[in-house]
Formats: C-alpha cells, sequence, structure tokens
C-alpha cells in the first residue's frame, strides 16, 4: 500500500501532480504551504500551523501507524495535503479520521477530490471500516459539499459547537464513510 507512492494524478487542466509520503526533508516545504492557506481556514485546524517548532516535530516523527500524511507535489512545490489519523489500540482502531487542504492556487481543478480517493483507497487497504471527518458549517462548506459527492454522509451535528476566529459560532458536521474490504473507490 505505502509501497504504491509516489503515483502521478492529472488535473482537470491536464497539469501533472505527484502524491507521495511527507518526508521529513519536506520542512520547509510544508511551512511554505501553511504559509499559504489563509489563517481563517487554518484556525479550524487542531493545531496552529504557522508554529515552526510544532510542524518540525511533526516531519520529523513522521509515525505512519498514527498518521498518515500524503502530499501533493508540483515542482517541489507542496500544493496539497491529506492526513489520515487512526487509533491502533481500542474501540475506534477501525475508524480513520481525515483532514485535506488545497493550495488555494489549485483549488477547484480537482486535486481535493483525488487526493480524497487517495485516502479512501488508503484506508481501504489498511482494513479500516469507517472515515470520519469534522467540519465547520460554513466556513467549511466547499469540503463538506466535496465529501457529500464521495458519499459521507451526515452523522451529527453538534449545534453551534466551534467558533470563528472573529468569535461567530457555527455547527460542526461529523461526515462518515464507509468503507468495504476488497472495494475501491477508483
Ligand atoms: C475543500 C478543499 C479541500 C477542496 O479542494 P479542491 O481541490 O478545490 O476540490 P475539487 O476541485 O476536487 O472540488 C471537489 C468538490 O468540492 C466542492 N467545492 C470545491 N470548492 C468549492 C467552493 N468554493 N464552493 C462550493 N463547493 C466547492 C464541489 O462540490 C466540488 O465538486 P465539483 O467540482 O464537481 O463542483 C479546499 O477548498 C480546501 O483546502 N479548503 C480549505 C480547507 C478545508 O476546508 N479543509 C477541509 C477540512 S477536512
Amino acid at each position: 500500500m505505502f509501497e504504491e507512492y509516489p503515483k502521478q494524478v492529472i488535473l482537470k487542466d491536464g497539469q501533472e501532480v505527484i502524491f507521495r509520503l511527507l518526508r521529513t526533508t519536506d520542512f520547509q516545504a510544508l511551512m511554505d504551504f501553511f504559509g499559504r492557506i489563509p489563517e481563517e481556514e487554518r484556525w479550524y485546524a487542531k493545531h496552529d500551523l504557522a508554529d515552526e517548532r510544532l510542524v518540525r516535530e511533526w516531519v520529523d516523527h513522521i509515525d505512519l501507524e498514527r498518521a498518515v500524511p500524503v502530499v501533493a507535489e508540483v515542482e517541489e512545490r507542496l500544493v496539497a495535503q491529506a492526513v489520515l489519523h487512526r487509533h491502533d489500540y481500542g474501540c475506534t482502531s477501525h475508524i480513520g479520521r481525515i483532514r485535506i487542504m488545497v493550495d488555494p492556487e489549485y483549488r477547484g481543478k480537482r486535486l481535493g477530490t483525488w487526493i480524497m480517493f487517495d485516502i479512501i483507497n488508503l484506508g481501504v487497504s489498511l482494513g479500516l471500516e469507517k472515515l470520519e471527518a469534522r467540519f465547520a458549517a460554513g466556513p467549511e462548506e466547499a469540503a463538506i459539499r466535496g465529501c457529500r459527492k464521495l458519499d459521507f454522509y451526515e452523522a451529527a451535528v453538534l449545534p453551534r459547537y466551534v467558533k470563528s476566529l472573529d468569535g461567530d459560532y457555527h455547527d460542526q458536521i461529523i461526515m462518515i464513510k464507509r468503507l468495504h474490504a476488497g472495494w475501491d473507490d477508483f
């Protein structure tokens, strides 16, 4: 499964993108990528993506048992990132949690869809039964619509649960996709 990387993907406009696993040497490229994501979007990540120490810690301690970070690269520039998180023990070990982010300049070209397909495929290969993604209703509407198209369903809504940078409350939507062993989305 991990040996499938790197792989090539062609975007809607014909541009070639390489999907591969994040490497320790990606520190600066990853900082640059996060720097191109507007702060009001980074705000919905669990951690401060502008924090160099934190990003350094991630790239130095990549643990594929816990989190599989897939990046999309165009001429040494990272243009998207998707992470599949999982627990190696306990009642949620059959569930993967995903986060994705696409460089604003590369949006609307199906890159988000392709990297999501890739993560779904990875989840199937890893034997996961479900994928979960959490979104802020409103600010993350594009991702919600994209996930619906990939058969994620809205499993729960936590009303007025998360807060925007401006202090406004938004519902948190928990979306789930069921995976089937031996089946893939491609
Ligand atoms: C959500 C995100 C990953 C989409 O990336 P993308 O490469 O532009 O996505 P795609 O081009 O593959 O579009 C996939 C679908 O998403 C939806 N979508 C994408 N951009 C949208 C927008 N601005 N408004 C509404 N829907 C949108 C559409 O349903 C689209 O399908 P369509 O092209 O058939 O209409 C990107 O906008 C992003 O990184 N947003 C900020 C971070 C974020 O919200 N991450 C989600 C947290 S898990």
